[in-house]
């Protein structure tokens, strides 16, 4: 019998940070401020994440410079630092020095990522940016659609991880959803040939997650919102640990 090992899960703390925003974006050295993503990715890792991910984006929406650097301090995993590549950012992932990036595409006017990175059209721009990240010994992966040409250019930049957009499939349903799901077996499949980790994201939860299990060396799922969504009747601890125990085959 083949023994799978688990999924790997990383916990994306973002939403724990738009909560906080909501109340005190413009009072945030209030005594009340709440509630602390650092808190919440404490209990995660309790509960079995074996990473955090925070995505600092330009306009600070929910995660703030500091909490990057907090993050760092205080967990005993490892940090993933989602970011559009922007020299501001950049510059910042290069001072707090997290295990990873994941690199995004990122535009002010969207309410989350929507769609991967394209890495064919911005090939020169993350060809500097791989470069600084590889010489400080952060390990960068792209997110990325699952296509054929992005994991062939993913491939050609010498990224060692992608991670594949989840987003068409978690909104898809029928048959739209089955075709979305052989497009992430085919692109994890093509991945791990070209010697690349295969990670994958967004959109997931707890029951649209048993599917993408079956992704070929699938290694990581980064997973959210709908672990923040679950917290708020479980707990933070509580709501990591069912999604850990889901990710087992
Ligand atoms: N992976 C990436 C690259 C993302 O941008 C996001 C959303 O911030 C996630 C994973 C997590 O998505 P969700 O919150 O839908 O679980």
């Amino acid at each position: 019998m083949t023994v799978w090992p688990a999924i790997e899960l990383g916990v994306n703390i973002d939403h724990v940070a738009t909560v906080r925003q909501a109340r005190y974006a413009k009072n945030s050295s209030s005594i009340n401020v709440e509630p602390d993503p650092v808190e919440a990715a404490l209990a995660a890792e309790r509960g079995g994440a074996i990473g955090i991910t925070a995505h600092l984006r330009q306009d600070r929406r929910h995660v703030v410079d500091s909490d990057i650097f907090r993050l760092k301090e205080a967990i005993g995993t490892k940090l993933n630092l989602e970011m559009g590549n922007s020299p501001e950012i950049v510059a910042i992932a290069l001072k707090v020095l997290p295990a990873d990036v994941c690199l995004v595409p990122e535009s002010r006017e969207e309410v989350t990522t929507e769609g991967g990175l394209d890495c064919i059209s911005h090939r020169a721009a993350l060809e500097p940016t791989l470069k600084s990240m590889r010489d400080a010994g952060i390990r960068v992966s792209l997110f990325i659609d699952p296509d054929p040409d992005q994991i062939a250019t993913a491939a050609s930049l010498g990224a060692p991880v992608v991670e594949l957009h989840t987003g068409a499939y978690a909104e898809a349903s029928g048959v739209a959803r089955d075709e979305e799901l052989a497009r992430l077996m085919e692109a994890a499949r093509l991945a791990s040939e070209a010697g690349i980790q295969v990670n994958a994201g967004h959109g997931l939860n707890y029951v649209n997650v048993q599917p993408i299990l079956t992704l070929p060396k699938l290694v990581e799922l980064n997973i959210g919102h709908s672990i923040v969504s679950r917290s708020i009747f479980v707990g933070f601890e509580q709501a990591t640990r069912e999604m850990v125990e889901c990710l087992r085959f």
